[in-house]
């Protein structure tokens, strides 16, 4: 589902975009464009008007509406499973249809900036939520400023950057990318519920009758950039007390899933030289996790366990299938696929050796890393120092949609300090006057580019 809104002189576009299911034909037709207009009037405030006089000196007249935005942050928290201040919105529950809807009438004119605003279990309320809301808060800085772009400035919000629900993270960026594996694999997909991603997209509301992912694909060149705004979810902006990350560089991250299965038993029965334990695999299978990472000798290698289920889960019965779900990184996509492949060799040794079965070894994904392009590093470096902020280069060791989005446009990417670098859970917290400057520094950049 998707709005363009555009004026008949095109001076400001705004799209917002529920990627998966964008309508390339309703995104151009014309029918609806005073209607439309007239909503994201209503939204921002700010007449869409006609003005060819572009700002001279624009970084002194950006002015952020700090209160809306926290305001919308806030009001876009409560859309939540769990309750404050964590925050809880999966893939097309109730509470992430609820808070698209808020986007839709929240639209303005860009060629690509956004985020995401679906939320992993228990988490804050900033994680992709500040490049959405965020980036519309941009515009209305640019529209008040009186600044008129040559090209149109698009906003999107993607569509599942959490893999929480479908097991696979930006789910909208990488269909944007063409992925054609994903694209035809997402037809069969299922959630832990059993319900088809095609079944949930329908029941809320993004569906249409065919079945083709494919028709969302972007050709290379739809975009002349894409720039993405996020709070850095690490600690080296607050500790440094700078204001503005600089991405160069995305790590590359890579999921597998584990399988093992064993004969189960009772609890007291079964004596130890008898059993064959899965959930014990499991768990020597995340240590051995761990040390395959701490081997590679580099800071910038991780590796978590996020996910281990036992079945059947009783405290009097030996675990006969155990689960676990493998989040790696690196910035060397050499060296972070070395460790997957050392914890591959261990999962077939631990196995053998605890005479259980590894019924499944699935790289879910193994992506390699994105570069920044240099032209937008230098439009976001030239943004900050016209407003006098402090910053730094630095790469983003948390994935993004814009390591997919790089590879159909020039990407770049706008941190700002998070408290402690806390993310993924609910103490994540930015100030207002951290996001006033992303907000600044973002609008300066979507000028200076909007004007190449
Ligand atoms: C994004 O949410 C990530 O896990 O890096
Ligand atoms: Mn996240
Ligand atoms: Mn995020």
């Amino acid at each position: 589902m998707s709005l363009r809104f555009c004026n008949s002189h095109s001076l400001y576009h705004l799209l917002l975009v529920l990627v998966i299911f964008c309508s390339i034909s309703a995104i151009y037709a014309k029918a609806n464009e005073d209607a439309t207009i007239r909503t994201m009037e209503a939204f921002s405030g700010y007449p869409i008007h006609e003005s060819n006089s572009f700002v001279t000196n624009l970084a002194s007249s950006l002015s952020v509406d700090t209160e809306t935005l926290q305001k919308r942050i806030d009001e876009l928290s409560t859309f939540s499973d769990t309750p404050a201040p964590s925050v809880t919105r999966v893939l097309y529950t109730e509470n992430d249809v609820l808070a698209r809807r808020i986007g839709n009438e929240a639209v303005l004119a860009p060629v690509a900036t956004g985020s995401h605003i679906d939320a992993i279990p228990y988490s804050g309320k900033y994680d992709g939520v500040v490049g959405v809301l965020g980036a519309i808060e941009a515009i209305n800085v640019l529209k008040r400023s009186g600044f008129k772009p040559r090209r149109s400035l698009e906003v999107i919000m993607f569509t599942s950057e959490e893999p929480t629900r479908y097991g696979i993270s930006c789910l909208g960026s990488r269909l944007l990318a063409g992925i054609e594996s994903l694209a035809k694999d997402l037809t069969s997909t299922v959630d832990g519920q059993n319900i088809s991603f095609l079944d949930a997209a329908r029941s809320a509301g993004y569906a249409k009758e065919h079945n083709d992912l494919s028709s969302v694909f972007l050709k290379k060149g739809s975009y002349s950039a894409f720039v993405e705004l996020h709070i850095e979810q690490g600690p080296i902006l607050e500790e440094e007390g700078t204001s503005i990350g600089i991405v160069t560089a995305i790590a590359a991250p890579a999921s597998i899933k584990v399988d093992f299965e064993g004969n189960g038993g009772h609890a007291g029965a079964v004596l130890m030289p008898n059993r064959n334990d899965a959930g014990l695999a499991a768990s020597e299978l995340a240590l051995a996790v761990e040390k395959h990472v701490l081997e590679s000798g580099s800071i910038d290698t991780v590796g978590t366990v996020g996910i281990l289920e036992l079945h059947p889960g009783a405290i009097n019965s030996i675990p006969s299938k155990s689960h676990l779900e493998i989040d790696t990184r690196d910035i060397d996509e050499k060296r972070r696929n070395s460790v997957i492949e050392k914890i591959r060799q261990s999962a077939i040794i631990i196995a053998k050796n605890r005479g259980v079965t590894l019924s499944e070894f699935k790289i879910v994904n193994q992506d390699p890393p994105a570069l920044s392009e240099k032209s937008i590093i230098e439009a976001v470096e030239a943004a900050s120092k016209e407003l006098n902020l402090t910053h730094k280069l630095m790469i983003s060791r948390a994935y993004h949609d814009s390591l997919f989005m790089a590879r159909v446009s020039p990407m770049g990417m706008i941190f700002i300090p998070c408290f402690k670098g806390y993310s993924h859970k609910p103490e994540e917290y930015a100030s207002g006057h951290d996001m006033e400057n992303g907000v600044k520094v973002l609008a300066l950049t979507l000028a200076k580019l909007s004007l190449q």
